[in-house]
């Protein structure tokens, strides 16, 4: 009889990820659409929140039909209600506001939603209301209750609604408010547009009354037969059985999980595995059942290590051919299945095994698309330039981001790197900053590498990448723009570059703006030539970077940004793209598909 290994959840544990009760996997749980047509008011003076002397309507006087939560009716021609959703206009949801309508281009602040929807919930069972997205800060309400408040713009959370939801006429209201702020994360400062609105799916989830909350199933550290992971049931109460079936690789464990609802297991694998990898992207249909539901998710098996200054997948040494990616399309926010398999077939077209999720958590279809795609992702949350490092507050934010998105995301065998940083300027209160955030990655998930865009210091015409961060992670990143921000292109081939760290180096980022269809010198900026031949004499200098192990030039795609205003050439859209914002190939994407032609057999 096979031994399983059952370990009762008060135990320290190696793995402990939830946040929030996330509802992991929401795709394929019991679901109901509420995308579409919402109807929104924009309340730049937030009206509907506050009274006239400033009080918060749902905490001093939740009632109130001046609430923008409580979608008040006029009962009678004389009452006064100075707002109606029903004949407000539309949004279509998911998706920004900025590029759906021509007054909201800029428009940062205070604006309201409202869907209205009714719903017959079976007996017992419990309703959520899950949002993959909302930038920036959200306060839910539905049928005039605050369900309560979420921050950050571009992690999942869900509220529980099984209390409140009517069989009919529910109205479901959130006030979206995409202000930036310094203590914000990210703060002020960004080169991206500050997309606002519900940017991803809206789901109605309904669970039974004790269901499957969060699980973890992936090869346990540094093993290449032993599945670890945990299972979470929510609201058990008492002992539960579940089971973990992969039927490909004929397992069938039944773990028992104590009265807390939680269950840490460990199993080794006696059949074959294929491992997942770039080019063999294998996905095993995993089935998580108890006796109140199954739910089933796709999960690849592979081991992700560095040793010395190697990254070895599946114990062989990789070179991340990669693309740096914005979760953006044809100028505006990214948020389709569509949308992830157009970015990232342009990615394997260029010939990448690998793909920089920039500089926040991405829609969860790019991840499920980039393991059937066979893309290693590298993560990250936009802990992003100037972010307030003294202030704990923002700290706590920063970490729930990490949490949110290591809880949605762990199960994504494509996900091989977190990143806590991008980009961040050296001080005492930044290196405690990031090293606990670092901390907190390791202790959420110890099967990935964790890492952070850095920056470097030149020194007698040498780069130096010392950043004492380098020492707290698995692969030394950093950015550098020679030939853009500095530095000549004719002598980079002889750049030199040093590192302290015998460990894994991967240039983040480096790159030049282009016009698409802008032809000229290419000493000239701005034109196809020159970002051409600027890739070319990077990708001379880093082939000679110590312990380089993979790069992520900057960008797949030119972007919105509101700092490039170089009319005729920029126009709002940072131009580093290789493809312009419609689609069209610059000379670049050519010289990088070159590069990793020939640098593919190299490695692999
Ligand atoms: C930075 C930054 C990017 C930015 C890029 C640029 O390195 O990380 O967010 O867009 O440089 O200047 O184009």
């Amino acid at each position: 009889m096979q031994k399983i290994k059952v370990v009762i959840a008060f135990i320290l544990i190696p793995i402990a990820i939830h946040s929030q009760g996330l509802l992991i996997n929401a795709a394929n749980r019991n679901i109901t659409s509420l995308n579409g047509n919402w109807n929104y008011i924009v309340d730049p003076f937030e009206t509907g929140y506050y009274s006239f002397h400033s009080e918060v309507y749902d905490q001093k006087n939740p009632g109130s039909p001046s609430a923008f939560y409580n979608n008040y009716q006029p009962k009678n021609k004389s009452e006064l209600v100075e707002y109606n959703f029903d004949k407000s206009a539309l949004l279509k949801i998911p998706g920004d506001w900025n590029t759906q309508k021509e007054n909201l281009f800029y428009y940062e602040g205070t604006l309201w939603v409202k869907k209205s929807f009714n719903y017959k919930l079976k007996n017992n069972n419990h309703l959520f209301v899950y949002f993959g997205a909302i930038n920036y800060k959200a306060e839910v309400y539905l049928n005039g209750k605050k369900l309560g408040s979420h921050e950050g713009g571009f992690t999942a959370f869900n509220f529980e609604i099984t209390s409140i939801v009517k069989e009919k006429d529910n109205f479901l209201v959130v006030k979206i408010d995409n202000k930036r702020y310094k203590e914000a994360v990210p703060t002020l400062n960004t080169d991206w547009w500050n997309y606002g609105g519900i940017t991803r799916d809206v789901l109605l989830i309904e669970e039974p009354a004790v269901f499957i909350q969060d699980y973890f199933v992936q090869l346990k550290k540094g093993r290449t037969h032993t599945i670890s992971g945990f299972v979470q049931l929510n609201n058990s109460g008492k002992e539960e059985k579940i089971t973990i079936n992969i039927p490909e690789l004929q397992i069938e464990k039944v773990i028992e999980v104590p009265v807390e609802g939680k269950a840490i297991f460990e199993f080794d694998v006696s059949n074959k595995i294929n491992y997942w990898s770039p080019e063999s992207p294998k996905l095993y249909t995993v089935f998580i059942k108890s006796s109140y539901q199954t739910l089933k998710d796709d999960i690849g098996f592979r081991t992700i290590e560095t040793k010395g200054a190697d990254i070895l997948l599946n114990g062989k040494s990789v070179y991340l051919r990669g693309i740096s990616i914005h979760e953006e399309i044809n100028g505006r926010r990214a948020n389709s299945k569509a949308d992830a398999i157009k970015l990232l077939t342009w990615a394997k077209e260029l010939g990448c095994n690998y793909v920089r999720l920039a500089h926040y958590p991405h829609n969860e279809y790019m991840l499920t698309m980039a393991d059937k795609m066979g893309l290693m992702v590298w993560e990250e949350i936009p802990v992003y330039w100037t972010i307030d490092f003294n202030n704990t507050s923002t700290y706590n934010n920063a970490k729930n981001q990490l949490t949110e998105v290591i809880t949605r995301d762990k199960n994504r065998t494509c996900v091989i790197i977190w990143s806590v940083a991008n980009e961040t300027p050296l001080s005492e209160a930044r290196n405690s900053f990031l090293i606990n955030l670092i901390k907190h990655t390791k202790t959420l998930d110890t099967t990935r590498l964790v890492s952070a865009a850095l920056l470097t210091r030149g020194e007698n015409g040498v780069g130096i990448i010392d950043d004492k961060i380098g020492e707290y992670l698995d692969i030394v990143a950093f950015n550098q723009y020679r030939g853009w921000y500095g530095g000549d292109l004719f002598t980079a081939p002889q750049a030199k570059w040093t590192t302290p760290y015998n460990k894994p180096v991967v240039v983040s980022e480096f790159g030049g703006d282009a016009k698409q269809g802008l032809h000229g010198a290419k000493k000239e900026r701005w034109n196809e030539e020159y970002q051409e031949y600027l890739y070319q004499q990077n990708l001379l200098m880093i082939e000679k970077i110590p312990n380089i192990r993979g790069i992520s030039p900057w960008i797949l795609t030119d972007f919105r940004s509101p700092r490039r205003v170089l009319p005729g050439i920029q126009d709002g859209f940072n131009r580093k793209g290789l493809i312009s914002d419609k689609g069209e190939k610059k000379k670049a994407f050519f010289t990088l598909q070159a590069f990793y032609k020939k640098i593919k057999n190299q490695f692999n």
